[in-house]
């Protein structure tokens, strides 16, 4: 249907993937085992159209070659029509400069043109890492993408960007800390953002980072038909119980699912039609597909995100 919004989910897991590559944590060993309990993950990116033809990346993350083979409708066309080397991908759009969702760029690099767009902030960590110029600029065009403000990033495919709290890539770290050595953690500026997408029919909000939810942030999400939020953790001290890392969700710029300060209690009653969880870390209990944290996940009104989930809007 014309206007409608096509949304097909390429990764739902966070940075490392689920299973992590060096992780014996329970949640990878039963995504390695292929019991079913936990199904494996691919990290953080989603494709958007408005025509089916058209595509929209949003992330771009290191297992986007997979997950290019794994979705025909971003394959190479027809290849009298469209040559030998082709892609239905129009564009690509960052919400962060984090590396689950720049590092698949450096896969992309075959000369092949398509848009890149992102915060001038996010740009510039690119233009300050020269591997990235691997994207040829003869072929790939770099734009700004301004917060509130529309850009058409794919044939009928609109976006609008804005802030939500969040803090620099950890690699920018060192980098970023104030005289007094301070990181700035839940600022609003253009490091994190959210998306509104839309079509002429129909529109979502794409949150995979959010450090807090904001009374600001909550009104813009009130009555969505669609969110695809932040699902990293399912409490903030995770990482550090179960003994796979030094670091709580809040350090990381993530929110938790549950608790009376998480997602699940902060995004209630606002009225949101459909509620998904994406960008899921392989520390959060809620992967199990027959744990407790999933039931409590599914009455909250809410669904975990699967690689090649594909909706369509309305
Ligand atoms: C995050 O979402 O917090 C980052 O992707 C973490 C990382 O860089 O591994
Ligand atoms: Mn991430």
């Amino acid at each position: 249907m014309a206007g409608s919004l096509k949304i097909v989910i390429l990764g739902s897991a966070a940075g490392g993937g689920v299973p992590q590559w060096n992780c014996n944590g329970d949640i990878s060993r039963a995504a390695r085992e292929g019991a079913g309990t936990v199904i494996p993950r691919t990290q953080s990116s989603i494709a958007v159209s408005a025509d089916g033809a058209n595509w929209c990346l949003v992330n771009c993350s290191p297992d986007i070659r997979q997950q290019i083979i794994d979705t025909p409708g971003l394959h190479p066309r027809e290849p009298g029509t469209y040559g030998l080397r082709d892609t239905p991908i129009h564009s690509i759009v960052l919400t962060n400069g984090d590396v689950d969702h720049i590092a698949g760029l450096l896969v992309l690099r075959e000369q092949q043109a398509f848009r890149l767009i992102a915060t001038p902030a996010i740009l510039q960590v690119l233009e300050e890492n020269p591997i990235f110029n691997v994207l040829d600029p003869a072929f790939v065009t770099r734009e700004g993408l301004l917060l509130d403000t529309d850009i058409e990033t794919a044939p009928g495919v609109h976006i609008e960007a804005f802030s939500v709290p969040g803090k620099v890539a950890l690699y920018l770290e060192e980098k970023a800390r104030d005289a007094d050595g301070e990181l700035a953690i839940g600022a609003e500026g253009e490091e994190t953002i959210g998306l509104r997408i839309s079509t002429s029919e129909a529109h979502f909000f794409y949150i995979p980072g959010c450090a807090a939810m904001t009374d600001a942030l909550a009104d813009r999400l009130r009555g969505a038909p669609l969110l695809l939020f932040d699902g990293t953790l399912w409490e903030n001290e995770e990482m550090i119980t179960q003994g796979l890392g030094a670091k709580t969700g809040q350090r990381m710029g993530h929110m938790s699912m549950a608790g009376p300060d998480g997602s699940m209690a902060a995004l209630a009653g606002l009225d949101i039609a459909r509620k998904i969880f994406v960008h899921i870390n392989n520390t959060n209990p809620a992967l199990g597909e027959d744990s407790a944290e999933r039931a409590e996940v599914s009455r909250a009104g809410w669904e975990i995100a699967h690689d090649g989930l594909e909706i369509t809007l309305p």
